[in-house]
């Protein structure tokens, strides 16, 4: 199937309410994903080449630049490409913040040393976009890679697909397995390096970190 034609490519919103929804996350939820990033994030040299895509509201960013880090950010919502850009520069950040696509990302290739994908993969039905879209971080990586990812082995997840299964609401966000994307990812010289949970057993978001084999 070609890229045009996989069918979930624009499910995930991105018009300025969506930036709104995102400044506006429950405190405590925010936390508890800031803390899961900052667990899995590696220690990296000042003036590290890093991606932020999808970059939302920009809260990784900022998380990233107060690291001193060298911030690339992308979105596709124009709205949150200039709150990010707003977000950064308020803060003193020299960073790059575009609008583009994740499945089309405008650097060369292996030009970042980690790329971070949050909260994003969970929201694509099709394991083709899903490899779509690893493959392209995958790319511009030359480093670590995180990918966030709803594991269909917790509490939350078991209870999603029983009330589907029993005929109730069917939860609008996937799960998809750490071995589907380790073997993705392998397909790309990658290899897992870490798999943390934002509450093991709990919660179903986790952020698995990769590394490139072939540095
Ligand atoms: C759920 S938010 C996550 C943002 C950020 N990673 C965070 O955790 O705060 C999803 C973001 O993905 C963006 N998005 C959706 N599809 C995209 C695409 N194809 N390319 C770039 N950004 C996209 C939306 O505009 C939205 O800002």
């Amino acid at each position: 199937m070609s890229e045009q034609t996989l069918p979930d490519r624009r499910r995930v919103k991105a018009e300025p309410s969506a930036v709104q929804h995102y400044t506006r996350r429950k405190p405590a939820k925010h936390h508890a994903e800031m803390a899961l990033v900052a667990r899995a994030f590696p220690a990296l040299p000042p003036g590290s080449r890093v991606l932020d895509a999808p970059c939302g509201a920009g809260r990784l960013s900022l998380w990233l630049a107060e690291r001193d880090l060298r911030v690339a950010a992308l979105d596709l919502g124009s709205a949150a490409v200039v709150h990010t850009r707003t977000l950064l520069a308020t803060d003193g950040a020299d960073a790059e913040v575009r609008e583009g696509d994740v499945f089309a990302l405008p650097w060369e290739d292996r030009a970042f040393q980690a790329v971070v994908c949050f909260r994003l993969l969970h929201h694509f039905q099709e394991r083709a976009r899903r490899l779509a879209l690893v493959r392209e971080m995958a790319r511009v990586c030359d480093g670590y890679l995180l990918v966030s990812y709803l594991s269909p082995w917790s509490f939350t997840g078991l209870k999603r697909r029983l009330r589907a299964a029993l005929g109730g609401r069917r939860h609008r966000q996937n799960h998809t397995s750490l071995s589907e994307l380790v073997a993705d990812l392998k397909a790309e010289g990658f290899q897992l390096d870490r798999d943390l949970a934002q509450r093991r057993f709990l919660h179903s978001l986790h952020l698995a970190r990769f590394v490139r084999k072939s540095r």
